[in-house]
């Protein structure tokens, strides 16, 4: 596959068969929809389902005494740990889907024709460091005696969030730069989740969490960096 936009032949647009396109336009103003409703409707159904409906999941009640006793403990102190556990959760699954987003962009990059063996070798060590920090919020999470293995309600979301960056990676058809766009937006969700787990576990009184974790920042803020430069070098070169 060619690595760069084409062009051909799209008929998507309206502006080639600008007749068609007319007749559309009356047709949708002519043609009543036969199922019956409007979209304040469809806003009052939705407002019906939010009311009704239960949450995505619940936070895990920690399954050993040790972890018990410190959730008793900050219950006390007016924390309320099932909010940063939640997160960690959360934080644990977006690091493992960033292991597995590189792992699908370490094979495209790998396929196409002319990647640099620089972009290569640093796709690799940021993988490497996807799964690193996994393993910071693993650790973490046991510190505060919950387990890292239940899937906590964030975890849940970002999960869906989560899953149309990997379509966009795993589809054959993706350039290298719209791939490298994709992982784009999960850099900068991770980027704007750590420095937020971070605070909160701050005002938790989780002080050596917080420490811990700003290494993870930090190596977060190069892939930031290094992924936007690699877009912005890849789109650039096609210019010319
Ligand atoms: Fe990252």
């Amino acid at each position: 596959m060619q690595n760069k936009v084409k062009t051909g032949l799209n008929m998507t647009g309206a502006q080639m068969s600008p007749d068609d396109s007319e007749r559309m336009l009356d047709a949708a103003l002519s043609i009543k929809p036969d199922v019956k409703g409007t979209t304040k409707g469809i806003a009052e159904q939705r407002r019906l389902r939010v009311v009704e409906s239960d949450q995505v999941g619940s936070v895990p009640i920690p399954g050993t005494a040790k972890g018990m006793m410190k959730t008793a403990i900050n219950k006390l102190m007016g924390k309320q740990p099932e909010v940063l556990i939640d997160k960690l959760g959360e934080r644990l699954a977006f690091e493992r889907s960033g292991t597995r987003l590189y792992e699908a962009l370490i094979a495209k990059a790998e396929a196409l024709d002319g990647t640099p063996e620089a972009m290569l070798r640093d796709l690799r060590h940021f993988q490497k460091e996807e799964a690193d920090h996994m393993q910071l919020v693993v650790e973490a999470i046991e510190r505060l005696g919950a387990d890292p293995t239940a899937q906590t309600p964030c975890a849940d979301v970002t999960g869906v969030a989560s899953m149309g960056i990997m379509q966009v990676i795993t589809d054959p058809r993706t350039t290298l730069s719209q791939s490298l766009n994709a992982i784009l937006m999960a850099e900068l969700t991770d980027n704007a989740g750590w420095e937020l787990l971070i605070e909160l576990a701050r005002q938790a009184g989780q002080t050596e969490i917080a420490e811990a974790f700003g290494k993870a920042l930090k190596q977060e803020q190069h892939h930031l960096v290094t992924v936007r430069a690699w877009l912005e070098k890849d789109l650039t070169s096609q210019l010319s």
